[in-house]
């Protein structure tokens, strides 16, 4: 088989980047490791920066995620003894955000892949990446027993953290930068009415975040040990917790109901630089993770996929290869941008096992700061509804 971009990974990166460049009349084929159903199942992120709400409009995927997702004009932070205060993202950008969950996104990527005859061959195991440096670059994989080969002018590498496509670049050229926190996050959804709010809280007994995906599914998380066990968090237990740490009326609003689903994650800020390697380019998880603090894995693993259409499309189009060229180094600026907004959101909101007093009151200093700035609260604002698309 041939195609001119084999994409690995049929996560929203892979799957949003193959729908573009079909738009564009470029031809790819997603090679995923797992089967569809496998995809859909995963329950992850749920909040959309306006530049993905407005990209994904753009590319004529907003149809079901204006009818049902929610918008909102930014996010709560309750801080214990504290009032409450507002990332307040319509205030000071102007910008809507968009609660709306990436399950649902997959779902529509899938149909509209689906609706043009895009090629997406799931089970595909064993992936593998050659030749990436010369003009002959292909892949291979298993699927029912045979290898089969794709042959392929580039490859993009959308594989999520744990994929091959970064783990083939030399490890003599990749340079990784990491921060593993000391601590999970253990979430539960729940067919009930939402807190009205997105809304963090910070309280001695550790953070909560309370969330939403739809009129009648409510997400929330607490901080968790980094070694707890679902088994010892029955839905009674994580309710009780959730609600120690909301200030009294929130916990009071907060309906309470069986899980549907309940998981545990561990926390994590990573950067690969470069994203690109020959003529393989990373987009999304394969490059980088941040902690969900801020909500930014979903909007990066966006706007890379942006600027790699973008950068495909110039090469087919005009033979021009400025954007390809400058895509690694444009992608990480942004990929930087809310790798930073993530970790100090994390250290802003979380209790850390090895706390000491200062590290209390420094904290409790910068919440005061951002209450008492316009300044600090407009920069706030500007980073959590996300920094614009470079041109
Ligand atoms: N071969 C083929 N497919 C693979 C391989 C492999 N060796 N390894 C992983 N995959 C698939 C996974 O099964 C998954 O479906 O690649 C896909 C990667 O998808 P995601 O992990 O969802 O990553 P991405 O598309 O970059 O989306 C980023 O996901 O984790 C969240 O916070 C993150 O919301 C962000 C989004
Ligand atoms: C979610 O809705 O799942 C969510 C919201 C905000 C975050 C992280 C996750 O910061």
């Amino acid at each position: 088989m041939r195609t001119q971009v084999a994409i690995i990974g049929g996560g929203p990166a892979g799957l949003l980047l193959s729908h573009i460049l079909d738009r564009n009349g470029i031809d790819s084929v997603v090679l995923e490791r797992h089967s569809r159903q496998h995809v859909l199942r995963r329950i992850r992120a749920g909040v959309l920066e306006t530049g993905t709400v407005e990209l994904l409009r753009a590319v004529g995927l907003g149809e079901r995620m204006d009818r049902e997702g929610h918008p909102h004009s930014g996010a709560a932070i309750a801080w214990q003894g504290r009032e409450r205060f507002f990332i307040d993202t319509k205030k000071f950008t102007g910008k809507l955000m968009m609660a709306y969950g990436q399950t649902a996104i997959t779902e529509d990527l899938y149909a509209a892949r689906d609706a043009r005859r895009g090629k997406i061959i799931d089970e595909a195991s064993n992936v593998q990446l050659h030749d990436l440096t010369s003009t002959q670059a292909h892949v291979t994989y298993e699927n029912k027993g045979q290898i089969h080969r794709i042959d392929c002018d580039y490859v993009a590498g959308c594989d999520g953290f744990h994929g091959v496509s970064r783990q083939s670049i030399p490890a003599s050229l990749l340079r990784t930068f990491e921060k593993v926190y000391p601590f999970g996050w253990l979430s539960i959804m729940s067919v009930t009415p939402p807190y009205p709010d997105i809304c963090y809280c910070y309280h001695e007994r550790g953070f909560a975040l309370a969330s939403q995906r739809s009129p009648m599914l409510s997400r929330y998380y607490i901080q968790c040990d980094i070694d707890a066990k679902l088994e010892d968090w029955p839905d009674e237990r994580f309710w009780q917790e959730l609600k120690a740490r909301c200030p009294k009326d929130m916990a009071e609003q907060i309906v309470t109901g069986p899980s549907i689903e309940k998981s545990i994650a561990p926390l994590r800020s990573f950067v690969a630089e470069p994203m690109r390697y020959g003529r393989l380019f990373l987009a999304g998880d394969a490059a980088h993770i941040v902690p969900p603090t801020g909500a930014k894995g979903l909007n990066l693993a966006v706007s890379d996929v942006f600027y790699l259409s973008r950068a495909l499309t110039e090469k087919y189009h005009t033979g021009r290869t400025h954007y390809l060229d400058c895509y690694s180094d444009m992608a990480l600026r942004r990929v930087w941008g809310a790798t930073r907004l993530s970790w100090w959101l994390t250290m802003l909101l979380h209790r850390f096992p090895d706390d000491t007093q200062f590290d209390e009151r420094a904290r409790q200093s910068q919440f005061d700061y951002l209450t008492a700035s316009e300044h600090a609260r407009a920069s706030l604002a500007e980073q959590y509804g996300g920094m614009p698309f470079e041109a």
